[in-house]
């Protein structure tokens, strides 16, 4: 076989050498040189045949249908399913069960022909992973390979209906003299994957380790080249994780899939709010549960908010799982707004159960926390907040108050604290308490 030229190019500039620099001659940029195949073909012109233009409507829509994965909370994520033909990354820190949740989905698509490509593990390994997991294997076919020329061979053979790549990194073309797991191994192989999955409309998973940072050599190069990218996230000592979709190009990125791991694999959890506010202390100051929207699903967070006096001529902002910005900007509300002297004070944020509050209808919530810290009072147990704080200290309304209020009722919270705005013709629950504001002082003027 004819091997293909490689060339280093700036990622910045876009300088070509034809071998690697440490320094940039075109952009003086550092380390931003990376190898790339030049395909000879693509070079002097083609002997490809030409493709013709189709007509939007003449294209059948077949081709992309989807196929449920038999999990639940991955469908959800994914839209309504697998798409046939789609090449999906999976993202995540190591250990956070990639492979596992690829060898649950593999175990229920029985009717699939599915191809497990594993550069990690021995075949020995995954099938006891495999039994532990329930999973009989009939459909499922291991490859313990990590040359990319190989596995396109076998693809190109069996024919599976599904392959899974675990994982990219350790996944090498022999194209490249650079080490596998490298940016241009790691750009290679997943465009050679996905010209692959395009051709055969084999559906492809691709795992790939991304680390604290999610920098090195990983799967953020390869955001743009696929149609989905998911990410699994969780803390290492807590049993819960969640998949979220950060890209999609046949669905919604605002969906999360909620998982734990158990000693039999990853269990579904598709009621989260109760999770979350498992061991919520009751009575204590600091505490209160907002009704968030993660996507089209509403879930309740506790929220809680420690303020201790300081030594620091710069006193402390340290949050968890909510921006420490936005922190600042409430803390300055309840100073200048409501006259409460938060400004001098140590400030801890903690959101728990690890999962991370973007959305500003929590700002009240979070408000009321920091509050109810501040003058060491509780808030009534069965209270739950919704509403947006602006910079003049009025509560603006949200979206979605309907669904966010039903949740908060389910679970058991006889009181809600809500904007003025979104009272307007709502019927209320029955045993359910309403109270409407428009302003952050007269709330906390009804809570202490
Ligand atoms: P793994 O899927 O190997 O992680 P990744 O592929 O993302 O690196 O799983 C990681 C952890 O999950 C491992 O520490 C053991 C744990 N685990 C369970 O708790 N229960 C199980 O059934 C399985 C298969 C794994
Ligand atoms: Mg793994």
């Amino acid at each position: 076989m004819k091997k293909n030229r490689s060339a280093f190019f700036c990622a910045q500039c876009g300088y070509e050498s034809s071998k690697w620099l440490g320094k940039c001659p075109g952009c003086e940029s550092w380390n931003s040189m990376t190898e790339e195949i030049l395909h000879e073909s693509k070079k002097t012109g083609s002997d490809k045949p030409v493709s013709a233009s189709k007509r939007l409507n003449e294209i059948s829509a077949q081709e992309g249908r989807r196929e449920t994965t038999g999990v639940g909370e991955i469908d959800r994520v994914l839209g309504g399913g697998l798409v046939k033909g789609s090449l999906v990354l999976i993202g995540g820190e190591p250990g956070i069960g990639k492979s596992t949740i690829l060898m649950q989905m593999a175990a229920k698509l029985k009717h699939q022909k599915i191809l497990y490509v594993s550069g990690e593990e021995s075949a020995v390994q995954i099938r006891l992973r495999a039994d532990r997991l329930g999973s009989n294997g009939e459909n499922i076919y291991l490859l313990a390979e990590t040359d990319l020329e190989s596995i396109e061979t076998i693809i190109r053979k069996e024919k599976p209906d599904i392959v899974m790549i675990d994982s990219i990194q350790t996944i090498f073309s022999r194209e490249l003299s650079s080490a596998p797991g490298t940016v241009s191994q790691v750009r290679e192989v997943t465009g050679e994957l996905m010209r692959l999955t395009k051709e055969t409309g084999i559906t492809t998973l691709i795992v790939g380790h991304v680390t604290k940072e999610g920098t090195i050599a990983g799967p953020r190069v390869l955001e743009h080249m696929v149609d989905t990218v998911l990410y699994f996230e969780g803390e290492r000592h807590m049993s819960y994780r969640i998949l979220r979709a950060v890209k999609n190009r046949f669905g919604s990125t605002n969906e999360i899939g909620v998982f734990e791991m158990t000693a039999t694999g990853l269990t579904e959890i598709s009621n989260p709010s109760e999770i979350m506010l498992s061991g919520r202390p009751e009575n204590a100051s600091g505490s209160v549960v907002v009704s968030t929207m993660e996507g089209t699903r509403p879930m309740l967070l506790e929220i809680q908010a420690l303020l201790s006096s300081t030594g620091l001529a710069m006193p402390r902002r340290t949050t968890n799982g909510v921006d420490a910005n936005r922190i600042s900007l409430l803390m300055a509300v309840l100073d200048k707004r409501v006259g409460l002297k938060v400004n001098f004070m140590d400030a801890y944020v903690n959101v728990l159960g690890g999962l991370k509050i973007t959305e500003p209808a929590c700002d009240l919530g979070i408000v009321c926390a920091i509050a109810s810290s501040f003058r060491e009072k509780p808030v009534d147990h069965k209270t739950v907040f919704v509403g947006e704080v602006g910079l003049t200290g009025e509560i603006r309304s949200v979206s979605h108050i309907d669904k966010r209020i039903n949740e908060a009722v389910r679970m058991g919270f006889n009181k809600c604290i809500i904007p003025k705005g979104n009272m307007a013709g709502r019927n209320v629950p029955a045993g359910v308490q309403m109270f409407e504001f428009q302003t952050v002082d007269k709330v906390l003027f009804h809570l202490f």
